[in-house]
């Protein structure tokens, strides 16, 4: 049985996306040494992706965060932890995200790195639920693809850890309608 009873974004349309986001970040930031932080886990597919694309000055470091625990809509706020990184006061520093849901996440990712007083903060997510126009993250800086408000999984994303590793992102076949 196909493990997604729908593909929202298909395995060739994300990669193609890769690529061009990976362009708009080259563009940006051309040859400055560029620090990825990662959100754990749902972005390291996503990452692993767009980092082989970028060249040699993009250095990548993790940040865990976690807000859905078990469940498919957020339980309040989510829970920062920091994992080592190097000193990012002057540097470019660019948070890597799977998904912009309510936005409380990358909120808290962002509010934290600005302490840091980094040269520039940037925001870049794969997927973005229609609506986060309205969130308190309203202008990622760089968007692969707006999805409708569907719970999805796939290319990184979970439900209760399962189909992180599918390279189609849709809608799990055995979540309950
Ligand atoms: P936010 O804080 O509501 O924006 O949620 C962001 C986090 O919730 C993401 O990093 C994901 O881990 C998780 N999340 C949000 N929407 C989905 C989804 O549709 N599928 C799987 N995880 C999701
Ligand atoms: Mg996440």
């Amino acid at each position: 049985m196909n493990p997604l009873k729908r593909i929202i974004v298909s395995r060739d349309r994300i990669l193609k996306r890769v690529d061009e986001l990976a362009e708009e970040i080259q563009k940006i930031y051309s040859n400055d040494r560029l620090i990825l932080i990662s959100v754990l886990k749902g972005s390291v597919i996503f990452l692993s992706d767009l980092v082989r694309r970028l060249g040699p000055n993009a250095e990548f470091y993790f940040l865990q965060m976690s807000s859905y625990r078990d469940a498919t809509t957020p339980q309040g706020k989510p829970d920062l932890t920091a994992l080592p990184h190097p000193e990012l006061k002057d540097r470019h520093v660019l948070i890597v995200e799977d998904i912009l849901d309510t936005g409380q996440s990358l909120a808290n990712a962002r509010d934290y790195f600005a302490a840091f007083e980094p040269a520039s903060l940037r925001i870049c997510v794969l997927l973005a639920k229609e609506g986060y126009e309205s969130s308190p993250v309203p202008n990622p800086d760089f968007v692969g693809f707006v999805i409708p408000r569907e719970f999805v999984v796939g290319y990184g994303l979970d439900y209760q850890e399962r189909y992180r590793g599918l390279p189609d992102i849709g809608i799990p076949a055995d979540l309950a309608d």
